[in-house]
Formats: structure tokens, sequence, C-alpha cells
């Protein structure tokens, strides 16, 4: 995935989304919250330094209280205030990619509270590159932070409309700000700089490739299934949509579908290669066409799980990605999703 250099650029936006996060502000310094775009996924927001604000974060996304909360500031100069011992690599990576999809791991300063954290002693942050985002967060007041989850139900599939918000979280949050569909679509990349190397923690919005070409060093994957950090984007059935997904290669895509049509089941094939064109001609099997390019497969992914899922089909076969550096975090969020609670006894 290449790299694109995101920039702030507030002259976008309207009187009325001005007025809208003026508002937005207020409900969050009177301890309310309040869903935002990001260029990734839309965000649940609260304030940092108010524990009350975040217990509701975790209330209304039904998710357990130890799955730390990413931390959103406003500028690079602030990473500072909610971070410390912050290694010269780290400080290379936000100067870079901030505002931007990669979030940095770090030991958390005194000013982060242990609700946001659930405990630990290090913090997730980012600058988020969105120009509503920017704007709450400079409306909100000098050297604030917004600490925001993705504004999903514990489990389910990241929101990349205003309308999913909506549809996921409904009257629970204070108020819905509205900034179009996520330009990534996947969440952010997240890299902890907790041992001694950087370890990548979640695949994402900026590619391991753009990571290792800027510190000048190869960068490793942690083992996604961890448990010495929690991750909740690490337990294996986050992600996921509610109809059975299931992944085949190219090669046995057409195979596996028709064996389930002969069982009576209504099933839908996602395809990204030309595959698609040899559809087979058994009516009870439905097959859309997703964008070959991983940029743009990844920013329509999760509104499509999320409009197939609404279909009521018995399953989703998707066509396994190309086995491709720039495919990693769709590849990631795809086996996550497809991810079956009875195959063994994880929960
Ligand atoms: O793109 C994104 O990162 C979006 C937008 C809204 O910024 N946010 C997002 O947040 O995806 P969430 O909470 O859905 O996923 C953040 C992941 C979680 O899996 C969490 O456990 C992990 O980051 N995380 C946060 N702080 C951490 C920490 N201190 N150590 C390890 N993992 C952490
Ligand atoms: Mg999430």
């Amino acid at each position: 995935m290449e790299h694109t250099q995101y920039r702030k650029n507030k002259s976008n936006l309207t009187a009325e989304q001005q007025d809208q996060i003026t508002a937005a502000a207020q409900i969050l310094r009177e301890g309310g919250t309040v869903a935002f775009p990001t260029e990734t996924v839309y965000g649940l927001g609260a304030d940092v330094t108010n524990p009350d604000a975040i217990n509701k974060i975790y209330q209304i996304k039904q998710r357990p209280i130890d799955h730390p909360l990413i931390v959103h500031i406003g500028d690079v100069s602030h990473l500072d205030t909610w971070a410390q011992a912050i290694p010269d690599s780290a400080w290379q990576l936000a100067s870079y990619f901030w505002p931007g999809p990669l979030t940095l791991i770090l030991q958390r300063s005194r000013h982060i509270p242990d609700s946001v954290t659930g405990g630990q002693d290090t913090v997730g942050l980012r600058i988020p590159a969105h120009p509503v985002a920017l704007a709450l967060l400079d409306a909100l007041g000098p050297k604030k932070a917004l600490a925001a989850p993705s504004a999903n139900r514990f489990g389910r599939i990241s929101p990349t409309t205003a309308a999913h918000v909506q549809e996921e979280l409904g009257t629970a949050v204070d108020m819905i700000l509205d900034g179009g569909a996520c330009e990534v679509g996947l969440e952010s990349t997240i890299i902890s700089f907790h041992d001694q190397s950087p370890k990548i923690l979640r695949p994402g919005g900026i590619a391991v490739s753009a990571l290792e070409s800027v510190l000048g060093s190869p960068v490793m994957l942690a083992h996604s299934t961890s448990q010495t950090i929690r991750t909740s984007g690490s337990l294996p059935a986050h992600y996921a949509p509610a109809t059975p997904l299931r992944i085949y290669s190219t090669k046995h895509l057409w195979d596996r579908a028709l064996a389930l049509t002969a069982q009576g089941f209504r099933v839908l094939v996602m395809t990204w290669s030309d595959v698609g064109q040899s559809r087979p001609s058994d009516q009870s099997i439905e097959q859309f066409s997703m964008p070959a390019d991983p940029i743009i497969y990844g920013q329509q992914l999760y509104a499509k799980l999320r409009q197939f899922d609404q279909a009521a089909f018995d399953y989703m076969i998707i066509e396994a990605p190309p086995d491709h550096p720039s495919w990693l975090a769709i590849t990631d969020r795809l086996q996550r999703a497809s991810y079956n609670p009875f195959d063994n006894n994880q929960n």
C-alpha cells in the first residue's frame, strides 16, 4: 500500500459543520460522548481526562474494561504530554505519518488515567487525518485529547459512515458528527515501542514497508494472538458480521459455493479477481466483484460486509486476497471476520 501524506484541511468545512463541531466540543467538555469521523473508521470519543465519560464509552460499546482505548491528539508537539520515554524512532514515525492512520503504543504519562489504558502502563496515540476530527480537537481546547475506540458495539464491524454509527449505537451516543465515508476504511496500523524493537500489533492503514523505509530497519509483526499485550483487535472473533463468512482460494471458490448451494443454502460470493467471470449458472449463487486494488478494496470492505450481512445470506464466501504485503490489513480483518467460535473453545 503506497503511503499518502495526509494533511490538515479545515477550509473544507461548511459553516453548518463548524457549528456542529462547536456543539460537539461542548458536549465533550460536559462529559458526554461524540462519534466523529476519522480517515480510518468512525470513533466514539470522550475527554481523556474525564473517567466518567470514559466509562460511558465502555458501557455503550459493551467492551470489557481491560481493553485500552486509543488517544487522539491534535498535534505532534502534544505527544510528550500523554507519553514519556519516547524513543527517537517513535518521534520519527509520528512526524512523518501524522496526521494519519498510525497508532503508536508508548509508555503513558501521569496525565493518562487508568480507565483509558485498562490499567496498563502504555498508551496508544495518534493524530487522525480528517478535517472534522482535527477541528473537533481544536475546538475542545489546547492540549486536549479524545479517547476513542471504533464506534461499533464490541466485536462488530467498524463503521465507515455516519449512518453505520447510527445503526450501531443509535441514541446511546450524545451526538454523531457526519464527515462522509472514511477514506482508508480499515483501522490504523498499531506499532508498539514497548519492547526494545518496534512491533506491529495490528496491520492497517500504513503499510509495514512504509514504516520500514522511514525507520531504515525491519519491523516485525507481533503474534496476533499474543496474550501478553491486550489488543481487542487481536482477539480472534473480532470484526465479525453475523452471517458466517468463509475464505477460499480462487481455485476452490466455485466448488465450495456449489457444495453449499447443493445443501439448499443461499450464498454470496465476493471476488476480487476475474474468477467472477466464470461464475457457474447456479441461480442460488450471487456474486459481487470487489476492486482488485487493495486501497479501494479496503475503503469498501466494511460497508459491503455490513450491506451483505443485512441481506440474510446463509454464507458469505470470500475469495482469498492475494498473498502480498499490500493486502495484509485486509487479510487480517477477513480472517477475524471468518472466525467461527464453534471451531474451537476460544471466545
Ligand atoms: O483507526 C483506528 O485506530 C480507530 C480510529 C477511531 O482511530 N480506532 C480503533 O480503536 O480502531 P479500537 O479501540 O477499536 O481499536 C484499538 C486497538 C484495540 O485493539 C486496543 O486494544 C488497542 O488498540 N490498544 C489501545 N491501546 C493499547 C495499548 N496501550 N497497548 C496495546 N494495545 C492497545
Ligand atoms: Mg474496534
